[in-house]
């Protein structure tokens, strides 16, 4: 991982949208979910600990490589 980590950020369109972070390393599990209601916003980051994330439930998902809605 660089020392510039990228963030990405997680807008929930519906209620129950779960961001899910899984585990840097030869083991990839979940670690955190984190619950967005309808509007929330999540800003995060790829860490040393968090090297995936999972969105589930319609989100519009920004990242340095561009964005996308999951529906
Ligand atoms: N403790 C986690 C970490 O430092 C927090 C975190 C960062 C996180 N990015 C995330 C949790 C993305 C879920 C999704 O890695």
């Amino acid at each position: 991982m660089s020392n510039n980590p990228d963030f990405f950020v997680v807008k929930a369109l519906e209620d129950g949208v779960n961001v899910i972070g899984l585990t840097r390393g030869s083991d990839t599990k979940f670690h955190h979910s984190e619950k967005l209601d309808k509007g929330e916003v999540m800003i995060a980051q790829f860490t040393e600990h968090t090297s995936a994330v999972k969105v589930r439930g319609k989100a519009l998902i920004q990242t340095s490589h561009g964005e996308i809605t999951n529906d």
